[in-house]
């Protein structure tokens, strides 16, 4: 059976909460602490204004799915995720993969310590049951006709479980978000499935880019902030990495032959972060910067070669 859910609504600042300039007074509700299944705060996560926009208004229209779709690494599952940690609004996640099925979604019988099989709920049942959330990542590697599965209540109608004959209807607040890299991505992201056109139909869709350069800097030293380095040389070595970062970016949207997979946000901190860590290196081993672009970024030889050039290039003329 699922865990009860009788948490208590409480008022959140939007200005305090998301750290965006918004009239003080502007307050969404969410919940009291407590509840296994809201996400952790992540204190040094930016939210973008273009992005809480867009999802605070699927929030507040009452809608129940939404897709967010993009290139690896540009921040869509933390969106969701960071969005209810600021809520205190549970969150249930699915790792999807291509063995992903209808049942993992929403439930199946499971025999008990009594040797009777009782019906355990799914995290999407769950969530419909609860008013709460379910986040599946990565949805377009599953089969279309696992997804399939959801479509009733993704339109907030009930559905029968047919192995219990239980009813069960979709409870305000039910949300379900989608991650996908798009199956037209230039990048290898293997085994993305086009879904069929009438779950296609049942989103708001939402595009989500790498984050503009200001923004991704803040993102790049707060990591390193709390890995404990100086504020200045975190600041320096955030601008560092951000713009060889967007180099890249600029150069696979242009096509370039080399550059075959743009550097994310997710490798640019694990870069600065070891920059920080290899300052001993010496010039003959590449020096730090260098010393770690090859730790810490995964490319082909090609592409690192041109990367290094770009970095080469930026360390020369930092300040
Ligand atoms: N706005 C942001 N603020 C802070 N960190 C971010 C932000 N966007 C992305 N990140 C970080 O970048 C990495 C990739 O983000 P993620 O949401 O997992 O990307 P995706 O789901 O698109 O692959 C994560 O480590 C995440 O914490
Ligand atoms: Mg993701």
């Amino acid at each position: 059976m699922s865990q009860s859910f009788q948490l208590k609504p409480a008022s959140y600042s939007l200005a305090k909460e998301f750290n965006v300039q918004v009239d003080p007074r502007a307050v969404i509700t969410g919940y009291e602490p407590g509840h296994h299944a809201v996400p952790p705060k992540d204190d040094g996560y930016v939210f973008n204004r273009g992005r809480l926009r867009d999802m605070l208004a699927f929030w507040e229209a009452g809608l129940i799915g939404l897709k967010l779709q993009g290139d690896p690494s540009t921040g869509k599952s933390s969106l969701p995720e960071q969005f209810h940690a600021r809520l205190n609004w549970p969150l249930y996640k699915v790792s999807c993969t291509p063995t992903t099925e209808a049942y993992q979604l929403l439930g199946q019988l499971v025999p008990g310590l009594d040797g009777r099989l009782a019906w355990t709920d799914g995290p999407v049942l769950r969530a419909a049951r609860e008013g709460s959330s379910v986040l599946l990542d990565e949805g377009n590697v599953m089969e279309p006709g696992q997804a399939t599965s959801m479509n009733l209540l993704l339109d907030g109608y009930c559905i029968t479980i047919p192995e219990t004959g239980e009813i069960v209807t979709p409870k305000p607040g039910f949300r379900v978000f989608w991650t996908e890299n798009p199956v037209d991505s230039r990048l290898v992201v293997a085994g993305r499935n086009v879904q069929d056109a009438p779950f296609e139909d049942r989103w708001m869709v939402m595009s989500v880019d790498y984050l503009p350069a200001d923004e991704e800097i803040r993102v790049v030293k707060n990591a390193l902030l709390k890995v404990g380095t100086d504020p200045n040389k975190a600041e320096l070595t955030a601008k560092l990495v951000v713009g060889v970062a967007n180099q890249t970016r600029q150069a696979y949207r242009n096509r370039d032959k080399v550059i075959v997979s743009p550097m994310s946000t997710r490798s640019a901190i694990r870069w600065a972060k070891l920059i920080r860590r290899f300052q001993n290196v010496k010039a003959e081993e590449g020096g730090p910067t260098i010393y770690a672009l090859r730790r810490g970024v995964s490319m082909s030889p090609e592409q690192r070669d041109a990367v290094e050039e770009y970095t080469r290039a930026a360390v020369g003329t930092a300040p």
